[in-house]
């Protein structure tokens, strides 16, 4: 981020609190200001780059950091209380200001609405993992953005994992079914996998313990790997082996990919449902 750079955080949860301690840890931030009703988290209390602020009154009304003008607001509130907080912040529409919202669901055209006409937004859609630096975030900005401002919303969702950008916001509904939604179908795996070695005789901690660890430790392989999946599959499938007999019931035509299809199907049909 360039030097000088002023972020105004609104709502410092699990996901906004992870956010701002990746750009402290990666210096993406100058300043930060943060609204946020519990106060600052314990992690960035004493640090300098950041202060606390009550609410849009504190900005615009001479109390606290008064006059400050961040580039860009990251929204990290529910999207259920967005319709209600974000009015307030409709003195910091301008040119020089970008709106990057990270709940799950709401759309450009939802923000437009709020904080009226000309406002440039960017939304986004991360995942858990960005609370250990791991996430996956993919973006879509309105016109109103300029490359300028996309290149600084990059480099503050960066800090808590890989970014994408795509340019049809209606992609967010897949979007928000694999990567979204997706660690959750991982854990629900760890405890398949965990349920049927128990039924094939192992103790229930053992299981559980072999499920997860074989999981953690597939995904970290894949992340170190530059091979792709399907070539790491292989690499540990021998003919007519172990894990060949296993694939052959989870690759056939009533095996994984339909149950996956539906599963992706339903979470991209429901988000579009939660975006009406
Ligand atoms: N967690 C995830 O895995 C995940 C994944 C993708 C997207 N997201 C999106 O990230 C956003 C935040 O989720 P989260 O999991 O971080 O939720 P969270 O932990 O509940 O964080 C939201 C924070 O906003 C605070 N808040 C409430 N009203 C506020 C206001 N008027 N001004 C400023 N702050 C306010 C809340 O305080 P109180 O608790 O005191 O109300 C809370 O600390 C959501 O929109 C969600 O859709 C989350």
């Amino acid at each position: 981020m360039a030097e000088g750079g002023a972020l105004l955080l609104v709502g410092c949860g699990k996901m906004g609190g992870a956010m701002l301690d990746g750009w402290l840890a990666a210096g993406t931030a100058s300043r930060v200001v943060v609204v946020e009703p519990s106060g600052l988290p314990e992690s960035v209390r004493g640090n300098p780059a950041v202060s606390a602020a009550t609410g849009p009154a504190d900005l615009f009304s001479g109390v606290g950091p008064s006059g400050f003008v961040p580039d860009v607001v990251v929204l990290a509130v529910k999207p259920q209380v967005m319709d209600t907080v974000l009015p307030g912040y409709r003195p910091l529409v301008r040119p020089g200001t970008v709106f990057l919202s990270i709940a799950a669901g709401k759309t450009i055209g939802s923000f437009e609405a709020l904080l009226g006409g000309g406002a440039a937004v960017v939304r986004s859609m991360p995942n858990t993992p960005a609370a250990i630096g791991r996430g996956m975030t993919v973006a879509v900005g309105n016109a109103a953005v300029t490359e300028a401002q996309r290149t600084l919303c990059d480099a503050l969702l960066r800090a808590v994992g890989d970014v994408a950008w795509v340019e049809d916001e209606s992609l967010l509904d897949p979007v928000t079914a694999v990567s979204g939604s997706g660690p959750a179908y991982v854990f629900l795996m760890v405890e398949a996998m965990a349920k049927a070695g128990e039924a094939a005789g192992l103790p229930a901690e053992l299981a559980m313990r072999l499920a997860r660890a074989t999981v953690a430790g597939a995904g970290e392989l894949m992340h170190q790997s530059p091979t792709s999946a399907a070539d790491l599959r292989k690499a540990v499938t021998s003919p007519n082996g172990t894990t060949q007999a296993a694939l052959d019931v989870l690759m056939a035509g009533d095996g994984l990919q339909p149950l996956m299809d539906r599963a992706i199907a339903a979470a991209a049909r429901r988000s579009r449902e939660l975006a009406q």
